[in-house]
């Protein structure tokens, strides 16, 4: 009898350690954005005054100044996606070369390796002041943001060839099916019926999707702020969707000057921008599973802390009786 009870004693602290652990676990990876965060961090990194409908700060962003190869200046500079790139790759991506090289880091590698709340800290100027966008947006944004950079960023870099910058193995037909249903209402069947204006050249999405196909990606995939464009990733599509939908615009007619697909030739729609279609919705999937996984996990490991915990009352009740 003396013996059993101790091993229900050792079985006890071993379920308590255990779920001890799973708790401190589920509360350091925090809660899971939603997708509606993912994207509305992916608006704000792509243009936050224009997400926000607010004015961009006057003058250049103070970072700015500790680079002089691009030569850019005013609203651009306050960008997250003129310093880290629209493959958020910064030096390490599409901007390692041309006017839009900055120096400045690959910011999903980085966030890969911190913690939504260390990112939100690092926007709010803790490591670098000259950083701290706090006075420009509330915590709900930073927090976005951080979701967006940890959940939502795609590696689109290993299906875009890096001198053609067209996308490898795309599926053509898939792409101009959901071209066809999605897009051409506004675009035109032909991507000539919106015409852009890319630092003063005339361009079509044709020729976007050539020149910058991250931009491209990341529009077509979280939208375009202040427009209603449609979002891939609310409609569930998935990362292939995406560089299918950019492999099909590749085709349409560029019908603008060869020379805008000049690296870093653009303003506000810069000619490298990155964004494919749907890589995050794996990863999201994956996520929900895992959490909810987690979740059956915590609750079980939860009830068998309660049972071993009526174990141990019945049993000193009945040495003491
Ligand atoms: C003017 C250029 C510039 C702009 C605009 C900018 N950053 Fe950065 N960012 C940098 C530089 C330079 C660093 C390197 C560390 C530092 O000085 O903060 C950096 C670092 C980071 C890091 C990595 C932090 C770390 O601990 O290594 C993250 C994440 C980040 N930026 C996100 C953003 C987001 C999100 C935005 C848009 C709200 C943004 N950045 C806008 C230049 C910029
Ligand atoms: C409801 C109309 C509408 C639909 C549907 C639509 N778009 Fe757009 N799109 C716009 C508008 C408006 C703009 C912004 C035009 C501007 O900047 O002058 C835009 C901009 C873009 C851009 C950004 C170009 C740049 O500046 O880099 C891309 C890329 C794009 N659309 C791709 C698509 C794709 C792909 C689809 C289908 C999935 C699509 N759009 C569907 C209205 C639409």
């Amino acid at each position: 009898m003396k013996l059993l009870s101790k091993a229900r004693l050792l079985l006890l602290t071993g379920l308590i350690v255990t779920g001890l652990a799973f708790a401190a676990r589920a509360r350091a990876q925090g809660p899971i954005p939603s997708g509606a965060d993912i994207v509305q961090g992916a608006l704000l990194y792509d243009n936050w005054p224009a997400a926000l409908g607010v004015q961009p700060p006057a003058g250049n962003m103070p970072i700015w100044d500790r680079q002089t190869t691009d030569t850019r200046s005013g609203a651009d500079t306050w960008r997250c996606s003129e310093c880290h790139g629209w493959d958020y790759r910064g030096a390490q991506g599409a901007y390692k070369t041309g006017s839009h090289f900055t120096g400045f880091p690959d910011v999903m590698t980085l966030a890969s390796g911190m913690t939504v709340d260390q990112i939100v800290a690092h926007l709010k100027g803790s490591d670098d002041p000259a950083h701290d966008f706090s006075k420009y947006m509330p915590d709900t944004s930073l927090t976005q943001l951080a979701d967006f950079l940890k959940y939502g960023t795609i590696d689109d870099s290993h299906t875009i060839d890096p001198v053609s910058l067209k996308v490898k193995d795309g599926n053509l037909q898939n792409g101009q099916k959901l071209y066809t249903s999605v897009c051409a209402t506004c675009h035109g069947t032909d991507g000539e019926k919106i015409v852009f204006r890319s630092e003063g050249v005339t361009q079509f999405l044709g020729t976007l999707a050539v020149s910058d196909p991250w931009q491209f990606l990341h529009r077509t995939r979280f939208g375009t702020a202040g427009t209603n464009m449609p979002v891939g990733y609310e409609l569930g599509w998935t990362v292939a969707d995406g560089r299918d939908i950019l492999a099909y615009a590749q085709t349409l007619p560029a019908g603008a000057p060869a020379a805008t697909s000049a690296p870093g030739s653009a303003s506000s729609a810069p000619s490298r921008l990155l964004g494919g279609p749907a890589t995050n919705l794996l990863t999201g999937i994956l996520t929900g599973i895992g959490a909810f996984l987690g979740t059956i996990f915590g609750a079980l490991v939860f009830i068998l802390i309660l049972l071993g915990l009526a174990t141990l009352v019945v049993v000193l009740f009945r040495k003491r009786t």
